[in-house]
């Protein structure tokens, strides 16, 4: 059997991870600016995170949603600290088009309506629903009911408006800040508006902070800068630091009903105790201090490299404007540079995502790497994707 050959993929094997660091198989240590598109947030194989993992495996790594899992309450009871969403549920499940999966049917439950206002731009995952208000049409199959779903603008509030006069819409979707879009912030005036028409035509927003949430902006939430609290809001990525979980976080106002939502693997021991592991490392370490200070900290260097036309985003969750093509960047930093950086779906940007444990020192050691990089590129030129 062969893989089905679905991912354009860069000629490196990373077979050990440190910190900010990964390594390859050839001993080559790389500078990890992406953490394998955002999921990295206490770093590459953090020892508490490891310990944790390892003593629970010895114990017992599953169990089915049939039986007591105390580790889930004690996840629930720490993102709810953490997040100061104290009064808000957990539903635990596996990937970040899951969690969006379960917010939309959650939000159309609740109001026995069918229409989504998502936003130009906007990535929330592949599976049905989450594909529909991804504005993607290339990645969506004829089955995916994309007839439910409308497109506006960020900033838009009179089509916003408009469009929930109407009164068939369960539910506005939207990222904190989008990512693969290049590092998008709707406006902290905008979610203001959004949220106020949300709640005015009872439409259920739901924020997307798969790539924006856990402490990534240096507010546990990208929409807590705009001080609004969604009715749902959906996490992954870094919530396991690379163990695969993900969960949607549910306002009071809606019922829990048996049966409603479901999963075999979502909330299982393992995944529960990686979770724990990365809210203890978030909190102990100060993290989101931190990623505040050395965001700032790297926007101020970076502003002294003139080929940057732009700096987008908050914290650590930062998208460089070129006027250029940035693929041959790309391909000189990993290359020659030995540092990982992301691209995005504006072919002039460069996304940068690092783990949350990122320093000044990485920051320094990135801005020589970056500033060495461009000396190189001669004409740009297309080379990986
Ligand atoms: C904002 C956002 N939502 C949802 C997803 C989908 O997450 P997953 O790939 O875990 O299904 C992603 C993945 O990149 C994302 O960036």
């Amino acid at each position: 059997m062969k893989l089905f050959d679905v991912y354009p993929i860069i000629d490196i094997e990373p077979v050990k991870g440190e910190g900010c660091y990964v390594f390859d198989k050839d001993g080559e240590k790389y500078l990890d600016l992406y953490g394998g598109h955002a999921v990295i947030s206490v770093g590459h194989s953090h020892p508490y995170y490891v310990r944790r993992i390892i003593d629970q495996i010895k114990l017992i790594g599953f169990y089915s949603n049939s039986v007591v899992i105390s580790l889930q309450d004690e996840l629930a009871q720490k993102l709810g600290n953490i997040s100061g969403y104290e009064d808000y549920f957990l539903f635990l499940s596996n990937s970040g088009a899951e969690a969006n999966e379960n917010a939309l049917k959650l939000a159309s439950f609740h109001t026995g309506k069918s229409k989504v206002i998502a936003f130009k731009g906007a990535f929330h995952g592949r599976t049905s629903g989450a594909v529909a208000v991804t504005d993607n049409p290339a990645i969506a199959a004829p089955l995916n009911f994309r007839e439910h779903v409308t497109f506006l603008n960020f900033g838009d509030i009179a089509a916003l408006e408009n469009e929930l006069k109407k009164n068939d819409t369960c539910a506005v979707i939207i990222e904190g800040i989008q990512g693969v879009s290049g590092i998008v912030e709707p406006g902290i005036q905008f979610l203001q508006q959004l949220s106020a028409l949300c709640k005015k035509y009872n439409v259920i927003l739901i924020l997307d902070e798969i790539q924006s949430g856990y402490g990534r902006t240096g507010r546990f939430f990208a929409h807590q800068y705009a001080e609004i609290k969604p009715d749902i809001i959906t996490v992954a990525k870094g919530m396991g630091n690379g163990f695969p979980i993900a969960g949607t976080i549910i306002s009071p106002a809606f019922k829990a009903k048996h049966g409603l939502l479901g999963t075999t693997f979502g909330g299982n021991h393992l995944a529960c105790v990686a979770a724990i592991a990365v809210l203890d490392i978030i909190a102990d370490d100060r993290l989101i201090e931190s990623v505040a200070n050395v965001g700032e900290y790297l926007v101020e260097k970076l502003k002294r490299i003139p080929e940057i036309k732009t700096i987008r985003g908050k914290g650590l969750m930062l998208g460089l404007e070129f006027d250029f093509p940035v693929n041959a960047l790309r391909e000189i930093l990993i290359k020659e540079e030995k540092v990982f950086t992301g691209s995005s779906s504006d072919k002039n940007v460069l996304r940068l995502l690092p783990p949350l444990t990122m320093g000044e020192t990485e920051a320094d050691l990135f801005i020589g790497r970056l500033t060495s990089a461009l000396s190189k590129i001669a004409t740009p030129v297309s080379v990986i994707s």
